[in-house]
């Protein structure tokens, strides 16, 4: 993925686009339109990133996604949410990993290693979302094998991420070699009186 002044690093799979970002709407999984790649590992955080992971958040919550939001949170609240994360790749406390399709992201997924000595060895995956155009086509399971892949390569042992009950999340991570390990019941509000379990997911790497 060779963006300006971006991620110019070796992908982890699949050959280079180019940027600028796109941070508005853009024609995403058309079939005419730039075809999907990666994904690559960030190395190096470009200033259109975090509005481009923004705006793909922001359509994968509009769409029901259920990652730290609901469907009609605002939107400056979820763009918020971006430029932190992308804080966070830029300060190498979280490693990024993204589908590019021209100059859109359309996917991404991210490790944090543990902070402290006796967190080293493990890693915790967050923010997998792919955009809603293109869901289905095995590009979620592509950015996992993708960040199960990088985390080995940093010597990390084992992964935890967290997934929302009443949804397709849990038996979508089960089914790929995730263990259930825990749930917090009803840590997570979606809305008055729906109050979701998040159910804790590890894999020894
Ligand atoms: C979860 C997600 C990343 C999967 O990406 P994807 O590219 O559609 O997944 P794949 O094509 O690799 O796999 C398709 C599988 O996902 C399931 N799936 C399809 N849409 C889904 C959705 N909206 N949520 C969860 N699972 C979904 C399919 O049933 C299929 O399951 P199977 O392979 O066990 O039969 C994607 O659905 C997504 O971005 N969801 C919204 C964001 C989100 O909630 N992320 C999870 C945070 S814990």
């Amino acid at each position: 993925m060779s963006y300006p002044g971006g991620p110019d690093g070796p992908s982890v799979a699949g050959p280079e686009v180019t940027g600028p970002y796109v941070t508005g709407p853009a024609a995403i999984g058309q079939s005419d339109g730039p075809p999907v790649t990666g994904p690559h590992l960030i190395r190096e955080v470009h200033p259109g990133l975090a509005g481009a992971v923004g705006s793909l958040w922001l359509a994968v919550t509009r769409a029901g996604g259920a990652i730290g939001f609901t469907r009609d949170a605002p939107e400056p609240a979820v763009r918020a949410a971006a430029e932190v994360a992308v804080g966070d790749v830029r300060a190498g406390f979280e490693h990024l990993l993204a589908l590019g399709s021209g100059q859109a992201v359309v996917g991404t997924v991210s490790v944090v290693p543990g902070p402290s000595r006796v967190s080293a060895h493990r890693g915790t995956v967050v923010r997998l979302m792919v955009h809603p155009d293109l869901h289905g086509r095995g590009w979620g399971g592509r950015l996992l094998d993708a960040v199960v892949a990088h985390s080995r390569s940093l010597g990390l042992e084992q992964l935890l991420l967290s997934a929302r009950s009443g949804t397709p999340l849990p038996a979508y991570y089960a089914a790929r070699g995730w263990t259930e390990v825990g749930r917090w019941p009803g840590a997570v509000r979606v809305g008055p009186g729906d109050d979701r379990d998040e159910v804790w997911f590890q894999l020894r790497i």
